[in-house]
């Protein structure tokens, strides 16, 4: 009953995008297992069990998310590719569709004798972490413009005792140190892809709680960043070096488009659910 109150009072709130059904159910079962301190409520009774604690707590943590604030701030961290990550207003929430893009900078990675990879744009670095660990012997940075993202990136990294990545606030890779040059096997990039004109149609819960840095780079087409890399990777790609990009479906012919432009050999991922697209330049080689 619990339960069901809360979805329902979720399912009025505007600053929520109620994308699919069964969301705001979802949402409630996880916002009572941050109330009572545990990874899933599984067969605990709610109705029978809560002290009037709890459930001054847990219609706290409902307010919350009925302003928009997204589960994963009021949890504090989140579950990536098998890495805990912790999450804080003022850097980007990572997503799960972005699994994807390590998944496949590792792939592009594995038979380099000496794999070197950069994901630009890092934030709180779900993908170089998840590059990282899944391949103990590359040479993992992470780059972004925002200091906070890095702060919290280095700190995800001791989090998960992980020492193969590094990080650096950088305009894209204008920062990057000089001695890689000739040798990164993959830039990564998961951009701020919103049109300028369209951040403000996002819904609250994303535009209230996401820095708009991290959802625009205030191009008309939201591919600023993108057509920026293109043309900056290649002194620092190694021989046949990819660019690795994770876009909304609706913008991946326009970001196949920018990388073939700039001269690369251009595939792309299509699973038919997933929520992102990633497209994967190569340079000739
Ligand atoms: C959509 S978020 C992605 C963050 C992270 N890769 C992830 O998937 O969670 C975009 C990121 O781009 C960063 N960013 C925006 N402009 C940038 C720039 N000119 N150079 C480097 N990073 C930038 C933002 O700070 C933000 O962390």
């Amino acid at each position: 009953m619990l339960l069901d109150a809360a979805a329902a009072t979720l399912r009025r709130s505007k600053a929520i995008d109620h994308w699919r059904k069964g969301l705001e159910r979802e949402d409630a079962e996880d916002l009572m297992a941050i109330t009572l301190g545990v990874g899933d409520i599984g067969d605990v009774d709610v109705d029978g069990s809560l002290s009037r604690r709890e459930r001054e707590r847990f219609a706290a943590n409902v307010a919350r998310r009925y302003s928009g604030e997204p589960v994963a701030l009021i949890r504090g961290h989140i579950v990536f590719d098998g890495l805990e990550l912790g999450v804080r207003q003022g850097v980007f929430i990572p997503r799960g569709s972005s699994e994807l893009l390590a998944e496949t900078a590792v792939a592009a990675l594995r038979r380099r004798r000496d794999p070197v990879a950069v994901d630009v744009a890092c934030g709180a670095a779900p993908i170089a972490l998840a590059v990282a660990r899944r391949m103990p012997r590359a040479a993992v940075w992470g780059v972004d413009i925002s200091k906070d993202a890095v702060r919290l990136a280095r700190r995800n990294a001791q989090r998960n005792g992980i020492e193969n990545a590094r990080f650096r606030v950088s305009d894209l890779i204008a920062d990057l140190p000089r001695q890689l040059r000739g040798t990164v096997g993959v830039f990564t990039i998961h951009p701020p892809y919103v049109a300028r004109a369209e951040v403000d149609e996002l819904p609250t819960e994303i535009r209230a709680f996401e820095p708009k840095h991290t959802l625009t780079d205030g191009s008309d087409d939201g591919l600023g960043l993108v057509r920026r890399l293109a043309a900056d990777a290649p002194e620092w790609l190694a021989p046949r070096g990819h660019v690795v990009v994770e876009v909304a479906p609706y913008l991946s012919r326009s970001a196949q488009a920018v990388l073939r432009r700039a001269g690369y050999a251009v595939t792309w991922t299509s699973e038919p659910h997933a929520i992102t697209r990633v497209v994967i330049g190569r340079l000739p080689g």
